[in-house]
């Protein structure tokens, strides 16, 4: 078997794993959960979330996949024996699940790069989101952004995705801050920087129950936890680096790329004279980014609301490439290493068969809406609370081993492993049995 590879450098994984997590979360259901439960009061419970059980639980990945090498399933076994692998595989089925849905939201995403050049995904946009997000024309996307994501994950962590991501993620930050600039100089800047950042605290304190449990699972599905995704990619970590000062430089950076997203997002709305969470981003949320952005965009002169309308897509789309790529990549690093499989062979195998999968999804949303809760609502809970125990109780003192390499701090890591054992489990407890009911009850 080959040697397997490794990241050449720290900032290769770090971006790698940003290109995880920025994604179609930050852009897609970032601003409008923001903006329907409580604007920046929403924003102050996502953020204590990332900070108090995303990060840890991001970390705690990233033990289980620096401390094992080897891909998902592998590592629990490695580590943990017997039975503990089963965790492993719910992690990569989740990953597998996630990728069905979300290649066919990123070739929507596609279509309206084109859409926008052309002019047609804003001349009617409800039409054009009715045409282009169901049936053969949802298919045909799928298949383009399916092929894509393939092409960069068959070509290895070097070469592929530490080399693709490399030009990702700085392109985005890039041209983000360019549209917020632009933005910034609209009429309606001001209200939209008021909505997502006033905090209006009756949204909040009257839906408790509801915002917290909400804004902890878009913490933990933003920061990619729960999908063995991020113990993939830390398996490729070749060097004892702190994987603390990785894990908090990831979620600020996907957390500032969030705000920024947002920041350019709302002042569009508003200038187009929508609101959020009403009339044009109807449809559950799912078409809201598709139908009242274009809508927004249609006010513009042509030529500007065709180059934001272009720019604007351009950014979602390699978001959402960067996201599938890592997806794609949990389950193909345990069919190589399990299995010995050839790279290529594995890539195009599950990637096929994420596409099979996934024409459910791209043939009628009602569908995706279906996979999209089974993977949020049940496989993320499931995994994170696993990782949770597995890392709190059975690795224990091999965790603490792990997250002090590094770091100068010698008490972090007993911080760390006593927040997993007690409010971590808490919240992800909680989530996972609110789910749970909404799901089933
Ligand atoms: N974090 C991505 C987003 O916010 O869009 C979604 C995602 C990517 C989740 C990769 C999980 C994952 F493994
Ligand atoms: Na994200």
């Amino acid at each position: 078997m080959a040697e397997r590879e490794t990241w050449t450098t720290r900032i290769g994984f770090i971006l790698a794993a940003v290109g995880s997590a920025v994604g179609l979360g930050n852009i897609w259901r970032f601003p409008f959960s923001a903006a329907e439960s409580g604007g920046g009061a929403f924003l102050i419970v996502y953020l204590i979330a990332i900070l108090i059980v995303g990060i840890p639980a991001l970390l705690a990945e990233f033990v289980i996949g620096r401390r094992a090498n080897v891909d998902a399933i592998g590592a629990f076994r490695a580590i943990g024996k017997g039975n503990w692998r089963f965790i492993g595989a719910i992690g990569v089925l989740a990953s597998f699940w996630t990728l069905s849905y979300y290649s066919v939201i990123g070739g929507w995403v596609f279509r309206y790069v084109i859409g926008s050049a052309t002019g047609s995904a804003l001349a009617d946009p409800e039409a054009y989101f009715g045409a282009v997000s169901v049936g053969g024309s949802s298919v045909l996307t799928h298949v383009v952004f399916m092929m894509v994501t393939i092409g960069i994950v068959a070509f290895g962590i070097e070469r592929g995705i530490e080399l693709a991501t490399k030009f990702m993620v700085p392109s985005i930050v890039v041209l983000l801050l360019g549209l917020a600039g632009y933005a910034f100089t609209l009429p309606d800047a001001a209200p939209g920087y008021d909505f997502l950042f006033d905090p209006d605290f009756a949204a909040i304190t009257s839906n408790l129950a509801q915002i917290i449990p909400a804004a902890t699972g878009q913490a933990l599905f933003s920061l990619s936890v729960g999908f063995s995704v991020m113990i993939t990619y830390a398996s490729y970590l070749g060097k004892d680096d702190s994987l603390g000062a990785d894990g908090l430089s990831i979620a600020v950076t996907n957390t500032f790329i969030g705000i920024l997203a947002g920041m350019v997002v709302l002042p569009l709305l508003f200038a187009g004279g929508l609101s959020v969470g009403s009339g044009a981003a109807e449809g559950g949320g799912i078409g809201a980014v598709f139908v009242a952005i274009p809508i927004a965009l249609g006010d513009f002169s042509s030529l500007i609301g065709h180059t934001l309308g272009i720019v604007f897509f351009f950014i979602v789309l390699i978001a959402a490439l960067s996201s599938a790529i890592s997806l794609l990549e949990a389950p193909v690093a345990y069919v190589v290493d399990e299995f010995d499989v050839p790279r290529m062979q594995a890539t195009l195998g599950i990637g096929g068969a994420a596409f099979v999968l996934g024409v459910p999804s791209a043939w009628d949303t009602a569908w995706l809406g279906w996979f999209d809760g089974i993977g949020v609502a049940l496989l993320l809970p499931t995994t994170v609370l696993f990782v949770v125990i597995f890392v709190g109780w059975i690795m224990g003192e091999d965790a603490i081993d792990e997250i002090k390499k590094g770091m100068a701090n010698g008490s972090f890591g007993n911080i760390w492993l006593w927040s997993l054992r007690t409010f971590v489990l808490v919240a992800v407890v909680v989530v996972f049995l609110l789910n749970i009911h909404d799901l089933f009850f």
